[in-house]
C-alpha cells in the first residue's frame, strides 16, 4: 500500500465520540504523530510507531509527518476535537506550502472530529443555536490587539461566542481582559458557560450570568461559551438549559 497522510480529529475525549472514519485510519496507520496527550489516546499495537512531541512544535511535527508519508508510510497526525479548529490541519498545509514541491502531490486527507465548542454546547443545551463565532484567546500566534478587536466586533454583531484556549498559567491576564470587555458591552445577565474537560471523567459544566463570571473559572481545558443578547436560560431542577432561539427579531 502506498503512503499517505490523514489529519484526524480525536473528538473532545470520550472514545464514543471518535468517528468510525478516524478509527479506521488509525487501524491502518504505520505512524501516529501529535502532541503528547493526544498521542497517548491512541492504543499502541504491533506495526504502529507513536511519535509524541511537545505543544509548540507544530511545524516541525507537520514536516516530520509529511516526510514519512513521502517515504511511503501511512501517517495519521492527531489533534483533539476537530483538526481544522485551532489545530494541526493548518500547520500541515503551512508546511506543504513552504516545503518541497513533491509534498503537494501526497495523498492528504482531513478527517473531521467533534470540536470542543459543539461538545460543550450539546451538554448545555443549544447556546450556539443561531449565528455564532469561535475565537482563540491565545495570543501566541497573533497580537492581543487583534483578539480584542475581534471580540468587540463579535459583541457588536451580537454573535454567541465560543472561546478556545481561554487562560493559561503563562497568560492569566487575557481572559480577565476579555471579561472586562464583555461586561462593558453586554448586560449583566448574559449567560456564560464554562465547560471543562467535556466528555472526560473530569468533566465540569458551570452556567453563570456574566456578572458572576471570574477568570479563575477557566483554564486550558475549558471552552467558554457566551450567549448572544437573545440566549435564554431555562431554570429547572438540576442543571439549567441554555439555548439561543433560531430567529432574531427585525
Ligand atoms: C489548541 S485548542 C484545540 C481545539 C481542538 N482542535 C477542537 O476542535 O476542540 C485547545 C482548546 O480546546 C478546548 N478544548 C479541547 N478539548 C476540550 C474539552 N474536552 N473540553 C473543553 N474544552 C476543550 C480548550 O479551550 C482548549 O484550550
Amino acid at each position: 500500500m502506498s503512503g499517505g497522510l490523514a489529519i484526524a480529529g480525536l473528538g473532545p475525549g470520550d472514545d464514543a465520540l471518535v468517528t468510525p472514519e478516524v478509527t479506521a485510519a488509525l487501524a491502518e496507520a504505520t505512524d501516529v504523530v501529535g502532541y503528547i496527550p493526544y498521542v497517548a489516546r491512541v492504543a499502541p499495537r504491533e506495526g504502529l510507531t507513536l511519535h509524541a512531541s511537545d505543544n509548540r512544535e507544530e511545524l516541525d511535527r507537520a514536516a516530520h509527518a509529511l516526510g514519512m508519508a513521502a517515504a511511503g508510510r501511512r501517517v495519521v497526525v492527531v489533534s483533539s476535537g476537530d483538526p481544522g479548529v485551532f489545530a494541526m490541519a493548518s500547520a500541515v498545509f503551512e508546511a506543504v506550502e513552504a516545503g518541497p514541491p513533491h509534498w503537494r502531490d501526497l495523498d492528504i486527507r482531513v478527517l473531521p472530529g467533534i470540536t470542543a465548542m459543539l461538545a460543550a454546547a450539546a451538554r448545555a443545551g443549544a447556546p450556539l443555536g443561531h449565528d455564532f463565532c469561535a475565537i482563540n484567546l491565545s495570543d501566541n500566534l497573533k497580537p492581543w490587539a487583534l483578539v480584542e478587536k475581534r471580540l468587540r466586533l463579535a459583541i457588536e454583531a451580537d454573535f454567541a461566542m465560543a472561546f478556545y484556549n481561554p487562560r493559561s498559567k503563562a497568560r492569566p491576564e487575557g481572559f480577565a481582559r476579555a471579561l472586562d470587555v464583555l461586561r462593558d458591552a453586554c448586560g449583566d445577565a448574559r449567560p456564560v458557560v464554562f465547560a471543562r474537560a467535556v466528555s472526560t471523567p473530569e468533566e465540569a459544566l458551570r452556567v453563570v450570568p456574566l456578572t458572576e463570571a471570574r477568570p479563575e473559572m477557566a483554564d486550558m481545558r475549558t471552552v467558554v461559551l457566551v450567549g448572544s443578547s437573545l440566549t435564554q436560560i431555562i431554570a429547572r431542577n438540576g442543571a439549567p438549559i441554555v439555548y439561543t432561539p433560531r430567529s432574531a427579531p427585525e
